[in-house]
């Protein structure tokens, strides 16, 4: 058996959670495989609404075994918070949510380091979800860091204080005011949580169940222009988003991977600093974040709106190697008289179709017309009941990418969504 693989092709919050939790049923294994709670992936469905940040999405089916691989970094202390709640909705994952020994962990220094880090950055700061995210993976490559697998073994204890001391001494130098005590608490006690799940080798488990012909899916946080190799640098996370962190974040092989489910929105939004070339500052960019209601699921920002960019689209679907496309979000759409995309961009009067490593000069977009529709979508299930001016723009987007869009989601709700 091969392993699929979703992931976002944008700046994140793509609709990942919810398409992951539509799919679920039809696989045996739901696998997170990097990023950390810096993701925010929300589920709805029957009235409930819940946003998840370092567990898989497969949670609410009963069936499905989730995996945390090695390649995410995890918070004892969120990981706590997470299965609190999943438990007030009578969700009990010690038997079915294994973690990876190989996952590294955010201490409560790694959440001050990054605030510290970007408070010295000032203006240029990326605006990082402040989980401790970039100096947890710098520990990761700098071979300083803490292991979920280390929880167990006698020096734990040691090798916490050891780094943390490091970390203090780093943050004299950003004279950065801090109080861990109260988060080490919390810390420690998720950290005894920790020892009550199967903490497993995924790479093997993994394997073994591929040999076994289990269907598993890898699922993707944040989106490929966050990745930290080809996003839109230093504007980034920082791990590979993109499909080849699926095999090092999961310990897969590359002839092991199936499906690649590529998840954009029909336009586009991004969080944080950093370019983008189609955003709207405008009343057309305010009419989508009310309608898309486009606030951060982890940190409750505004998110920046603006139109679908294909040149970045097309640079992330050659990076994954996308099969196979699911569009969200096509019911914000409804109700504009006119819809546009970008084609092109002009780098230094120069019209270019490629996301170029300039992404930091300004790009201006070419934009293409699209007559919108008016009539309400969310309740439509085939898509043949879709209006023909929507028809028209996924035909145009599947053309130009060369990609087939199988899903259509038209609504934050499981059920509001059309498979093709
Ligand atoms: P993720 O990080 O990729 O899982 O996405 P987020 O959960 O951060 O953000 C997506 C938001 O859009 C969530 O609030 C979803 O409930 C919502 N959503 C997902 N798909 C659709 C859709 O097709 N239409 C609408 N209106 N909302 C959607
Ligand atoms: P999901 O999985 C959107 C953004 C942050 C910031 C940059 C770096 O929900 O799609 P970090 O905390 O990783 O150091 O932040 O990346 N970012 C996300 N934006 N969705 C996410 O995850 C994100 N995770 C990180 O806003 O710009
Ligand atoms: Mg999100």
């Amino acid at each position: 058996m091969k392993l699929d693989v979703l992931l976002g092709l944008q700046w994140g919050d793509e609709g990942k959670g919810k398409i992951v939790d539509v799919l679920a049923p039809k696989y045996n294994v739901i696998a997170r495989f990097q990023g950390g709670p810096n993701a925010g992936h929300t589920l709805e469905f029957n009235n409930i609404k819940h946003v998840l940040h370092t567990i898989p999405s497969g949670v609410f089916r009963p069936d499905s075994i989730n995996i945390i691989g090695n390649g995410v970094v995890i918070d004892p202390v969120i990981f706590m918070q997470e299965i609190d709640e999943l438990l007030e909705l009578k969700v009990d994952l010690t038997k079915n949510l294994f973690i990876s020994k190989r996952t590294h962990l955010i201490l409560p220094s790694h959440r001050i380091l990054d605030a510290a880090s970007e408070a010295a950055k000032g203006k240029t700061k990326i605006g990082s979800t402040l989980k401790g995210i970039g100096p947890t993976y710098m520990d990761k490559t700098g071979r300083n860091g803490l292991r979920v697998g280390d929880i167990i073994n006698p020096g734990f204890k040691e090798k916490y204080d050891f780094l943390t001391n490091k970390h203090k001494d780093l943050l004299k130098q950003y004279n950065f005011d801090f109080d861990l005590t109260e988060y080490e608490e919390n810390w420690f006690k998720g950290i005894e949580l920790l020892k009550k799940f199967k903490l497993i080798e995924s790479e093997h488990v993994i394997n073994k169940y591929l040999e076994e012909g289990k269907l598993i899916l890898a699922e993707g946080a944040q989106g490929t222009l966050l990745d930290i190799d080809f996003g839109s640098y230093p504007f980034v996370t920082s791990s590979n988003t993109t499909c080849a962190g699926a095999c090092t974040g999961l310990g897969v092989a590359p002839n092991k991977i199936g499906n690649i489910i590529g998840i954009f929105k029909a336009y586009c939004t991004r969080v944080g600093s950093g370019p983008f070339p189609t955003e709207l500052e405008n009343e057309e960019g305010e009419t989508l974040r009310k309608q898309g209601h486009e606030v951060g699921a982890t940190t409750g920002r505004p998110r920046r709106c603006g139109w679908l960019d294909l040149p970045a689209l097309k640079y992330a679907v050659m990076l994954n190697g996308v099969t196979e496309l699911t569009i969200t979000k096509a019911d914000v759409l409804t109700g504009f008289e006119t819809i546009k995309v970008c084609t092109h961009y002009k780098l230094k009067g120069e019209e270019i179709n490629y996301m170029p490593f300039e992404i930091n000069e300004p790009l201006e977009p070419v934009l293409k017309e699209f007559k919108g529709w008016k009539e309400d979508i969310s309740k439509i299930n085939s898509y043949e009941e879709l209006p023909i001016e929507l028809k028209d723009y996924l035909k145009y987007i599947e053309n130009e990418v060369k990609v087939p869009i199988k899903v259509i989601s038209v609504g934050p709700n499981r059920s509001e969504t059309i498979l093709k």
